[in-house]
C-alpha cells in the first residue's frame, strides 16, 4: 500500500527526536544553554519544516482520506487528528519563531506543547493504522 509508505518510519524517527528535545528542554530550564543544545533546537526546527510538516500534509491529502474510505465510522477519529494537526501547526510556528528570536521562554513553552501533543498524536496513529491496514487487506 503506497499511501502508508514511510509512515511508520517517520513516526519512530520523530519519537526519538522528541526524547532528545525533552532532555534539551530540561537542560534549558536548568539554565544549561550552550552551543550544542542550541544546534539541537535548530536541527529540530529543520525537521519540523522538512519532515513533520510534509508528513502532516501527506496525511491530510492521502492517508486520512484512505482511512475514511476503508472505515466509514472513522470520521470522528479523523476530525480529532486534523484538530491536533492544526494545534501542532500553531505550536510549530511558535517554536520556529522562538528560535529566530532566541526567546528561551517561548521555546520552552512551545517545545513542551509539541512534546505533549505530537507524542500523543503519533502513538494514536500507530495504534490505529495497523488495524485499518488489516481491515483494508480484507476488502
Ligand atoms: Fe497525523
Ligand atoms: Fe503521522
Amino acid at each position: 500500500m503506497t499511501w502508508t509508505k514511510g509512515y511508520h518510519e517517520d513516526h519512530m524517527a520523530v519519537l526519538v527526536l522528541l526524547a532528545k528535545l525533552e532532555g534539551n528542554l530540561k537542560d534549558l530550564e536548568k539554565g544549561q544553554y550552550n552551543c550544542g543544545i542550541n544546534l539541537d533546537f535548530k536541527e529540530f526546527g529543520d525537521i519540523i519544516k522538512t519532515v513533520i510538516i510534509p508528513h502532516f500534509k501527506k496525511e491530510e491529502t492521502d492517508v486520512y482520506p484512505q482511512i475514511a474510505k476503508i472505515d466509514t465510522t472513522s470520521e470522528h477519529i479523523i476530525d480529532k487528528m486534523l484538530e491536533e494537526h492544526r494545534q501542532l501547526y500553531d505550536s510549530f510556528g511558535d517554536y520556529l519563531q522562538a528560535i529566530d528570536e532566541t526567546d528561551n521562554q517561548a521555546l520552552i513553552r512551545s517545545g513542551h506543547e509539541i512534546l505533549r501533543v505530537l507524542g500523543h498524536h503519533i502513538h494514536k496513529e500507530e495504534e490505529l493504522l495497523p488495524k485499518l491496514i488489516k481491515k483494508a487487506k480484507k476488502i
